[in-house]
């Protein structure tokens, strides 16, 4: 029997690659012009991490973590997102003693063992950004301004961005209490996960999909309502900032974020076509999390997207790659030859160029170059070789021409 891939980890194969390139490229270009720099941090920290920064009592560290002792009996854990790691090599690099402000972004797999379904999955992949070192609400619309337009440039419509503030450790623990009290009252109405959760985190049942949740909290007070006024200003200003740079945005009172570590604003940017899975990005500020780790006390916010479904909602619309600028179809073995160390030379210079290699039938090659999509189709024959010229076929146009081999370069390029 064929040993087949895990449950919940894809093989991204060639054809789906292509969107996975556009989409990386397309964050590099724009996070880059916004000033922040890529970091790249291991995919397995010491477990630790991350109970102390999701918190020991969200979904994912309660129940989704791939945690394992290694030979040496460390427990490790593959990491199930990128703020953490991020901030564990931000404090154990000294990373703000080169400027009081960092602006880091990162591409890679997180894991999270949830049930598979569209969407969701155990190894999936992020694109994130996290800016260091500013509590400025200017930065917080910023940061969705790029967002927003990262969304605008890849062409991915459909989608909402809406935010919230959970306060901050001055208000949120009178909320929580206000909350626990309205919860305590409709306690037989909440599902098992949220009874079981109401005290010791009580937001989560805010979220809850179950539709007994949903019904039993629709009058649940909201923590905007209750802000302390250092968070009711930072909020007020982000909504004022977001309005000036045009993000559209919608306020959702009701959005709590599956991690601990936030603070004041957050934010998701939601869509209706992926079912179930409704946020493709989502973050927030986070203006503890890095003294709670040991590091100094600097404020943070930032966002991850989740790439796989981003590639579900463009694959509609995915371009086909490029084929070939040249495909070098020859008859006989000289022309076979030649044919061999020209496609070589096309390609360290950079010229997409492909051949058959078995010998074929001119046909059955001219076959192969249509299938490739090959724009141009050089036909190298014995007797053309000895006169210096070979045939140039333009597959779009349908023309052919005869061309001297030392043209062939200047040609090719023209057509790449
Ligand atoms: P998160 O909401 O847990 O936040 O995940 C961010 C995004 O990752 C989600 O909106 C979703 O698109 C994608 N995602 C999460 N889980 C899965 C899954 N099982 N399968 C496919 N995609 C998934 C964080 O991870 C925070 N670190 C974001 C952040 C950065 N906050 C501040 N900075």
């Amino acid at each position: 029997m064929s040993i087949t891939g895990i449950k919940g980890m894809n093989d991204i194969l060639p054809g789906e690659v292509e969107t996975w390139q556009f989409l990386e490229q397309n964050a590099r270009q724009i996070f880059g012009a916004f000033g922040y720099r890529e970091i790249r941090v291991p995919v397995a920290e010491k477990t630790e991490l991350f109970c102390r920064s999701i918190g020991e009592t969200t979904d994912i560290v309660e129940k989704e973590m791939y945690t394992f002792s290694d030979k040496g009996g460390t427990s490790m854990t593959l990491r199930p997102e990128g703020t953490a790691p991020v901030m564990r090599a931000f404090i154990e690099h000294k990373l703000h003693n080169l400027d009081p402000v960092t602006k880091l972004y990162y591409l890679g797999p997180m894991f999270r063992h949830e049930r598979p379904q569209k969407g969701r999955y155990r190894q999936f992949h992020q694109i994130g950004a996290e800016v260091i070192g500013l509590d400025d609400p200017k930065i917080d619309a910023q940061v969705l301004a790029m967002l927003s337009h990262f969304f605008q440039a890849v062409g991915i419509t459909g989608v909402a961005l809406q935010v919230n503030s959970l306060g901050c450790p001055e208000c949120r623990p009178d909320y929580r209490q206000t909350l626990l009290a309205f919860l305590h009252d409709r306690l037989p109405q909440l599902c098992a996960d949220c009874q079981r959760r109401a005290a010791t985190n009580p937001l989560r049942a805010l979220d809850c999909k179950v539709p007994g949740c949903i019904e039993a909290t629709a009058g649940a007070p909201a923590m905007v309502e209750h802000l302390c006024s250092g968070c009711a200003l930072h909020f007020d200003a982000v909504r004022g900032h977001l309005n000036q740079l045009e993000v559209p945005f919608a306020v959702n009172p009701r959005m709590v974020r599956g991690l601990d570590y936030y603070t004041k604003t957050t934010f998701e940017m939601v869509t209706d076509r992926l079912g179930a899975q409704s946020a493709v990005a989502a973050g927030g500020r986070y203006d503890g999390l890095i003294a709670s780790l040991g590091g100094p006390p600097l404020p943070g916010i930032g966002f991850a997207m989740g790439e796989e479904r981003l590639a579900l909602l463009l694959s509609d619309s995915a371009a086909t790659p490029p084929g070939p600028a040249v495909f070098i179809a020859t008859l006989g073995s000289e022309a076979a030859s030649y044919g061999f160390r020209l496609l070589t030379r096309l390609q360290r210079e950079g010229i997409y160029a492909e051949m058959e290699y078995a010998g074929k039938s001119l046909k059955a090659q001219l076959r192969r170059a249509d299938k490739l999509g090959a724009q141009k189709v050089l036909i190298l024959g014995g007797d053309e070789l000895a006169r210096g010229v070979a045939q140039i076929r333009d597959m779009a146009a349908g023309t052919q021409a005869e061309v001297p081999l030392e043209d062939i370069d200047k040609l090719v390029r023209s057509a790449g």
